[in-house]
């Protein structure tokens, strides 16, 4: 791999206490091409835009997928990477579901590793905050046919975030529109899943919403996932969220949480989730907690769910012993090396790999 760093770091123009997500990109980008049916020029250089033929078949087709990651910071200034090994299975299943070349592990790793090595300043330190890494692949063939291209590049981009969500949630149930279908591509991390939900996301927020609660494409009586995120249900003891299916993109955030629940004995269920199971539980005053969760937001719990016109409140949201704060830190203490790490998540970055 070829390194050329920058000469001038962007570094000292970041204020570290404003970081909204995505408004700062680190130095350096990680590339990799493929061609005639090999992978290539893998080099990190300085950030900088991408030279691409219009018909490029990712602006056409939309072949394109990516992942979402996070390094982490702990006291002395140890980094620490959150299950590096998960994004790196979903990308490559995400990849062949869209006809793309896998990225060889090697790659992907190396890449990965030397390029968060290389802008570690840029990890913020402090608890919640983290350096969001975007891995991400694209088809580049100028070819205006419809058919699956030949050359692609991988692309490992990162920005430091704080929290994406600062407010508890008001979720709309979607009735009208889908995020996937079965047998589709929800279960990947495909660009076009995140355009198409854009629309009836906008129309949502329209609406005094925060975010779409997706529902099955068929019956809109099931609900599947939240925005870009998976869904919890705290409903009577039992922490209950839908079974992966295809049009589910499971999360590492989601099997984090089911893990760390189930070591505390919480009776977890991963199956079907109605929708009129959750408004009943709302209204005899069963549903305890809800949450979303995902890489960029951790977990963030809703204030209100809205169901055919009608709004209905959670429980009071502030008490210090909700399940889903208690999940929350526990996954940051494990994320910024705070506690033991008994499942062996955190991979420790190395200085000058
Ligand atoms: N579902 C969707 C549609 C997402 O975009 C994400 C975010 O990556 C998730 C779920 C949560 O996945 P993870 O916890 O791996 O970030
Ligand atoms: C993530 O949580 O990592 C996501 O992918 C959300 C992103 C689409 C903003």
């Amino acid at each position: 791999m070829k390194i050329r760093k920058t000469i001038c770091s962007r570094i000292k123009n970041i204020n570290f206490n404003n970081i909204s997500f995505g408004k700062y990109y680190s130095d350096h980008m990680f590339i990799s091409k493929f061609n005639n049916g090999r992978w290539k020029d893998s080099i990190i250089k300085p950030f900088e835009k991408i030279l691409l033929s219009p018909i490029s078949l990712v602006f056409h087709y939309g072949q394109a997928v990516f992942e979402g990651m996070k390094a982490y910071k702990d006291k002395k200034n140890k980094v620490f990477l959150f299950r590096p090994e998960e994004n790196f299975k979903r990308i490559n299943k995400s990849a062949i579901r869209l006809e793309m070349p896998a990225i060889p592990e090697n790659i992907f790793m190396n890449g990965l590793k030397k390029l968060v090595d290389i802008d570690r300043n840029w990890i913020p330190k402090s608890y919640g905050k983290s350096l969001y890494i975007r891995p991400f692949l694209i088809a580049t063939s100028g070819i205006l046919s419809a058919k699956p291209s030949k050359d692609y590049i991988f692309i490992i981009i990162s920005t430091p975030v704080d929290s994406y969500y600062n407010h508890p949630l008001k979720v709309k149930i979607e009735e009208n529109y889908s995020r996937s279908v079965k047998g589709g591509v929800g279960f990947a991390k495909a660009a076009g899943n995140y355009a198409s939900s854009f629309y009836p996301t906008k129309i949502a927020n329209n609406e005094g919403f925060d975010q779409i609660l997706w529902t099955d494409s068929s019956t809109h009586t099931k609900i599947e996932e939240l925005g870009t995120m998976n869904v919890f249900f705290l409903l009577k003891d039992k922490l209950i969220t839908p079974k992966a299916n295809d049009s589910i993109l499971r999360g590492i955030t989601c099997n984090s949480i089911l893990t760390l629940a189930r070591e505390e004995k919480i009776i977890v269920e991963e199956r079907d989730l109605n929708v009129l199971e959750v408004i009943e539980g709302i209204k005899k005053g069963d549903l305890k907690e809800a949450f979303g969760c995902g890489t960029a937001a951790v977990i963030i719990f809703f204030q209100s769910i809205s169901y055919k016109g009608n709004n209905y409140y959670l429980p009071d949201l502030s008490k210090p012993e909700r399940l889903s704060l208690r999940l929350k830190k526990k996954l940051l203490d494990i994320q910024h090396n705070l506690s033991k790490d008994i499942f062996g998540w955190r991979v420790l970055l190395k200085k000058n790999i």
